[in-house]
């Protein structure tokens, strides 16, 4: 695997000492996405289509996605759900459960329809409760996925209750983690949405079968923002955000140049009813202005120029995978976040979805 890339300038700029006005990207891939199902799903893709070329999309649906059928079903239903003429493929995942046959897999792999598994701790979070209850029950299953280079993406925190809640991803990368990558060192694991610095040095430092990705949410937040004047169910997603020097070992993981660390938002619509309820969905909903929100923190670190190869061509290095054609173009032009976005239900009935940064002006926009 390449080292660190140096720092470079890809954006054009007014002047010497001018910051960029305008920055172009190769259009970047989100490399882990909830886009719903229904309703949700016609509200949300579209966002995502927009910015991203391609996206790993989620299978923890309700029924979860366990065969190869439910993925083309359900990929049907994501192209149905675009806009004419949307340049976006939706790759797809299967979602991994005590006893699911490897072959389905397999099959999956081999008919172009799965492009990972998914492997949510039972209970993890939400609609987890068909994951997995022990990993030892998936021997075969992770043999298979080693034979066959399938990329294994995994929820990496602990459910047992008697580890505190902003412990377990540090706790599951030595119960589990660590002794996993051990037995199947051809494994290709992703760390999703990583929020610990024991996190970011663990991938850091293994070999080149594991990678990571990191939200923009967790770049921006520290678990500060849950309480700051008042509880915040719309900065509540799981893995919970952590303290601050989790969060400064997370940009420096996502700034630093290092192909294992790559892009990938989590955003998790629910609407605003079900997050502001007596008890609360864990998602953030920040598809609407991800790569805007990824822009202000390479910027701040002062390594714009890192954007690109982090949001495109990262990812499809790690899964094997041509970048993108086309490019996207962001210009410094401050817009403020709406602070609520509507969409209806099945019955026609409008829905609330409070993004990402709701209320706060944005830098950079993306051009349409
Ligand atoms: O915050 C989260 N929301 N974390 C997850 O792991 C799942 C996701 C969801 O599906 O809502
Ligand atoms: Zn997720």
């Amino acid at each position: 695997m390449a080292g660190p890339i140096p720092a470079q300038s890809s954006f054009a700029t007014a002047g010497e000492s001018s910051p960029a006005s305008r920055l172009s990207l190769r259009r970047p891939d989100d490399w882990h996405v909830h886009l719903r199902d229904g309703s949700l799903l016609q509200a949300v893709a579209p966002a995502t289509a927009r910015q991203f070329g391609r996206a790993i999309v989620m299978p923890n649906l309700n029924p979860p996605i366990t065969t190869v059928a439910a993925a083309v079903a359900y990929r049907e239903r994501i192209y149905a759900a675009l806009p004419d003429g949307a340049a976006f493929t939706p790759l797809m995942t299967a979602y991994l459960t005590d006893t699911i046959d490897p072959a389905e897999l397999e099959r999956g792999h081999a008919a172009g329809v799965f492009s990972a598994c998914k492997l949510y701790p039972a209970n993890a979070t939400t609609n987890s409760a068909a994951g997995v209850s022990d990993l030892a029950k998936l021997t075969r299953v992770f043999e298979t996925l080693e034979r066959i280079a399938l990329p294994l993406l995994i929820h990496g925190e602990v459910t047992d209750g008697a580890v505190d809640i902003f412990d377990r991803e540090a706790v599951f990368i030595e119960r589990h983690l660590e002794p996993l990558l051990r037995r199947h060192p051809g494994l290709k694991v992703v760390l999703e949405h990583i929020t610990t610095a024991e996190a970011a040095d663990f991938v850091a430092a293994a070999g080149p079968q594991l990678a990571a990705t990191i939200t923009p949410h967790h770049l921006h937040i520290n678990r500060n923002a849950l309480f700051q004047g008042g509880l915040r169910p719309d900065l509540y997603c799981l893995p919970v955000a952590k303290r601050e020097r989790h969060r400064l070992a997370l940009v420096a993981a996502a700034t630093s140049g290092n192909p294992k660390f790559f892009l990938g938002t989590d955003s998790a619509p629910h609407p605003r009813h079900a997050k502001e309820a007596a008890c609360g969905c864990a998602g953030i909903y920040n598809a609407p202005y991800a790569i805007e929100s990824y822009a202000m923190v390479f910027e701040a670190e002062g390594q714009l120029g890192r954007l690109e190869a982090f949001a495109s061509e990262f990812g499809p290095r790690f899964y094997g995978l041509e970048p993108n054609p086309g490019q996207i173009t962001l210009v410094r032009e401050p817009h403020t976040v709406p602070p609520r976005l509507h969409a209806n239900d099945a019955a026609g009935v409008a829905i609330a979805l409070v993004p990402f940064h709701a209320g706060a002006v944005l830098p950079w926009r993306l051009l349409d």
